[in-house]
């Protein structure tokens, strides 16, 4: 029988259990020194900060960036999570990102340990201490700590946790082919709370690698296009029509909300007709003219093929292009109201 060696290496494999000896880590400064050899290298830290409400404060050193394994959201699943971006030293549309990210913690029954406006504070100050001026903000809500048991009802406290992860964007000019999703998705309850249970979404991920795709589209029960795995989808018509598929059976995009915002630009330029948000059927958006994907760290990624099919001439379109252009700009010069400045120590 095959066994993993967990004596450090955690790599190896070997055949026989009698070799499978684990070390005991006799002190915690013994696995702290472990932990922190990993970490050595002079390279740029991946993980600039992290915040933690059971430690009660920011986290420079990788080594300790952890949580608790009776942490319900660990073990149970019982968190949210949502992302912003951290974009030449803005954190951008955080305030919609928290206004979701609070209302998916409502659905799941998660109390925060702060209100929002500690929410908003914490992870402006983790961003300002993490140095980082262009990439990922993540954070959770989760039931918190403090057993093994389904319920969270014994709980002391719920947890709040966030880390920022350095990361460059760019703009995407190249298309990208995608399969139709065989992995069932969430339901309605489940997919509209970003919640932080993405085993069907890994899943359908894994399945677009295995056939060469960059991600697969969800179709719900009706027939209708849903969504990416962690990304929302949008057509372009032949007419001219920008269709984002209706949000009450999905995750609420902000990308996409901010799009719906900034594309009548295009209507009045006479690039696009108009600008809805519409269901449509796997054949009508087949035979749509563009199709792209868009989200937080894209912002918009055309889509060329689907199912071996090309979408319209098989080519990146204009107005694809065009709506990154926008969403792009936004991003670089948007109003305050969209860029909270950080304030770098
Ligand atoms: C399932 C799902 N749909 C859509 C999106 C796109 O949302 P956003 O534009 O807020 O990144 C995400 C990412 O958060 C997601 O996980």
């Amino acid at each position: 029988m095959e066994s993993c060696k967990t004596d450090g290496s955690a790599s190896s494999v070997v055949e026989n259990n009698e070799e499978f000896k684990v070390h005991v880590f006799s002190s915690a400064s013994e696995l702290l020194g472990k932990l922190q050899e990993k970490w050595k290298s002079g390279e740029k830290k991946p993980y600039p900060a992290m915040y933690s409400s059971i430690f009660g404060g920011i986290i420079l050193d990788p080594a300790m960036m952890v949580i608790p394994i009776d942490d319900h959201m660990v073990h149970r699943g019982h968190g949210v999570f949502d992302t912003a971006i951290i974009f030449d030293g803005y954190l951008y549309e955080l305030d919609v990102h928290l206004d979701r990210f609070l209302r998916s913690a409502a659905k799941a029954k998660i109390t925060s340990p702060f209100p929002r406006s500690t929410l908003r504070s914490i992870l402006i100050q983790m961003t300002a201490a993490s140095k980082c001026e262009k990439g990922t903000l993540r954070y959770w809500l989760s039931s918190g700590p403090g057993n093994f048991l389904l319920s969270p009802a014994g709980l002391p406290t719920s947890a709040f946790y966030a880390v920022v992860i350095s990361e460059d964007f760019k703009q995407h000019n190249d298309g990208v082919k995608v399969i139709t999703s065989t992995i069932p998705m969430k339901s309605p309850l489940f997919a509209t709370m970003k919640n932080v249970n993405y085993l069907p979404n890994v899943l359908s991920q894994m399945e677009a690698e295995e056939q060469g795709a960059w991600a697969a589209i969800w179709v719900d029960d009706d027939g209708y296009i849903a969504e990416g795995p962690n990304v929302n989808v949008a057509f372009i018509t032949n007419d001219k029509e920008l269709i984002f598929p209706l949000f009450d059976k999905i995750l609420s995009g902000c990308t996409a909300k901010r799009l719906l915002e900034l594309a009548p630009k295009l209507v009045e330029q006479g690039k696009l007709e108009s600008v809805k948000t519409k269901n449509l059927t796997v054949e009508e958006a087949k035979a749509s003219a563009e199709m792209m994907f868009v989200g937080s760290t894209l912002p918009i990624l055309p889509i060329v093929m689907w199912d071996g099919h090309p979408i319209g001439n098989g080519m990146v379109g204009e107005l694809a292009l065009a709506l990154s252009d926008l969403l792009w700009d936004d991003m670089v010069a948007g109003p305050d109201t969209q860029k909270i400045p950080v304030p770098y120590v």
